[in-house]
């Protein structure tokens, strides 16, 4: 297998809004973070993905960008950019942009000009259409509740947008759109970011002719069904590379709705010809039904399906492309109040668990703000605490379909906002984040859950992370870490997540307990167990690798 930096790497996620205020108003910003790098060397990573910070009218925080190349005035300056990613790079940390360009905010230049009048130069940026029969010209639905088309008084036409209606979609079969987007990227590769996380890359291509798709019973179908790996999109992206990518020593990674193993074999191939990763929603939309209103339920994860999801990633792409390795996100609930405990009693067993069973696997780990401290979900009760218009727009689109109380308790527990509440850094007032009125709610539990406390315990969840990224990193067995083999053991096992890794004559075996109750773990059928010695583990002890009883959450890595 080819060797990479970008293979190597362990990246974190900055949601910039929610992770360190520097002048009390409320909001995180640029300086906030520059201020917090020395924390994130400490943490061990090396690669930063930063949430969008351009300017914007922020109907969705950041990812509705008017100017591409300006900062969002509540985050501060270029000039504090510039400041940032130079201390970044003293402290040998990458930063990688957020790429919003499926769509602009409508407040972009182009748009204005676009929706001035029928026959302005830019008016075949954007996706323009008829009305039919007086309607939306199809029956595609917005990510955010709604139909996916907003009618334009002035010129009596239609436009869509995947997301809310003040994200039009660029028009990728436009080449102007297509170099103008390529001249942004190189202005911000010339200042020497470090690559480029994809929003919804895998949109900018529609089907052509943009029929009506299946609404599975609700009012619209949606968008995903006519945008998700359309016809050109693997045409564009190596275009992309061609014309910008490939000058430049970048790491990319695609955020890919709607994308299936065969596509991210294109997407990420090994050949280099389009990205280096992608992140993939199977195991994310595991416990989301299929039916209209589908996210918005508290069912529970499955972890035989989930299993089988992770590892046929993790088999199928071997070799022929790179996985990144996920849990959580900012548009994600936190992993710790789903598929662990964030009971007192158990947050901190599972959360390191959980993220053993994760960063033990093939391709690059991403970890978000607060993962690792095992921040938790909010516990939402009022309508008025959330902030997120996905969230808003689905109680508005669903209430009285459900019982009421249901329905509350399904957004509390999916709502993008649980990612979103500020940073905790310490137990002073909102957690540290900021001395003003933060934009929304600190989590109450910041006076036990937070880094100060963390970062000066031996056994803390930080200090776990900081274990796991300096044995991926920094130590003998990362080779195997990073490129080994991967083999799931116990397929039908629904507690236990256990998996072989292989590479050049040494074995690599990882067992976690994905439950709150002893389990046994059967060790594999091989005679030289006494050779293997353990690496790590969230409980006490040398455990020796045999057929055993875990612990409730018990993780234990060995290896021969
Ligand atoms: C995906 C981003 O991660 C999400 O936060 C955003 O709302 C949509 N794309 C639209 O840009």
């Amino acid at each position: 297998m080819n060797k990479a930096w970008w293979k190597e790497s362990v990246i974190y996620q900055i949601y910039p809004r929610s992770f360190c205020d520097s002048n009390g108003d409320g909001v995180g910003d640029l300086n906030g973070i520059t201020s917090k790098l020395e924390y994130l060397k400490e943490l061990g990573i090396n690669v930063i993905w930063l949430s969008p910070v351009y300017k914007s009218p922020n109907d969705d925080n950041g990812y509705d960008i008017s100017d591409y190349q300006a900062i969002m005035d509540e985050f501060g300056t270029m000039e504090d950019f510039d400041k940032m990613l130079a201390k970044a790079h003293s402290l040998g940390i990458k930063i990688v942009m957020d790429l919003v360009v499926n769509h602009t905010s409508d407040e972009h230049k182009w748009f204005i000009e676009s929706r001035s009048s029928r026959d302005n130069p830019k008016r075949d940026y954007y996706i323009w259409r008829e009305p039919k029969n007086g309607k939306e010209p199809n029956n595609w639905g917005s990510f955010f509740s709604g139909p996916a088309w907003e009618f334009d008084e002035k010129t009596g036409m239609y436009y869509l947008h995947c997301f809310s209606k003040k994200q039009p979609d660029l028009n990728w079969e436009n080449e102007e759109v297509r170099q103008a987007v390529y001249n942004m990227m190189t202005w911000w590769c010339d200042k020497g970011i470090d690559g480029f996380r994809m929003d919804v890359i895998s949109l900018i291509s529609k089907i052509d002719g943009l029929p009506d798709v299946d609404t599975k019973g609700g009012k619209y179908g949606h968008c995903i069904l006519g945008t998700a790996n359309g016809p050109h999109v693997h045409e564009y992206l190596q275009e992309m590379r061609n014309k910008v990518l490939s000058k430049y020593d970048l790491l990319t990674v695609g955020e890919c709705a709607g994308v299936t193993i065969e596509e991210a074999k294109k997407y990420a191939n090994s050949q280099g010809t389009e990205l280096n990763m992608v992140f993939q929603f199977e195991h994310t939309d595991i416990d989301a039904r299929d039916t209209p209103d589908g996210k918005w339920y508290k069912d529970k994860i499955d972890l035989v399906k989930y299993k089988k999801i992770l590892s046929d990633w993790q088999t199928e792409l071997n070799e022929v492309a790179w996985n990144s390795l996920y849990f959580c996100n900012h548009d994600q609930p936190r992993i710790i109040s789903r598929l662990g405990d964030d009971s007192d009693q158990w947050r901190e067993k599972s959360a390191k668990c959980i993220a053993t069973c994760l960063h033990m696997m093939q391709g690059t780990p991403y970890v978000y703000q607060g993962e690792e401290l095992a921040m938790t979900n909010y516990p939402f009760k009022d309508l008025s605490d959330y902030r997120d218009l996905e969230s808003i727009n689905a109680y508005n689109e669903w209430k009285g379909t459900r019982p009421e109380a249901e329905l509350l308790e399904a957004i509390a527990y999916k709502s993008r906002d649980n990612a979103r509440t500020p940073m905790q850094w310490n137990d002073s007032e909102n957690a540290g984040f900021t001395t003003g009125t933060p934009w929304i709610n600190v989590n109450p539990n910041y006076t036990k859950i937070n880094a100060a406390e963390q970062l000066k315990r031996p056994d803390s969840v930080f200090n776990y992370y900081k274990k796991l990224i300096e044995l991926r990193r920094f130590s003998e067995h990362s080779d195997i870490i990073v490129y080994g083999d991967y083999t799931l053991l116990m397929p039908e096992d629904d507690k236990i997540f256990a998996y072989e890794r292989k590479l050049n004559g040494k074995t690599l075996v990882v067992a976690c307990n994905l439950s709150g109750e002893k389990a046994e773990f059967f060790a594999p059928k091989e005679l030289a167990l006494n050779e293997y010695r353990q690496i790590l583990s969230n409980y006490d002890g040398e455990f020796s690798l045999k057929n055993m009883m875990l612990e409730p959450w018990q993780a234990i890595v060995w290896v021969k």
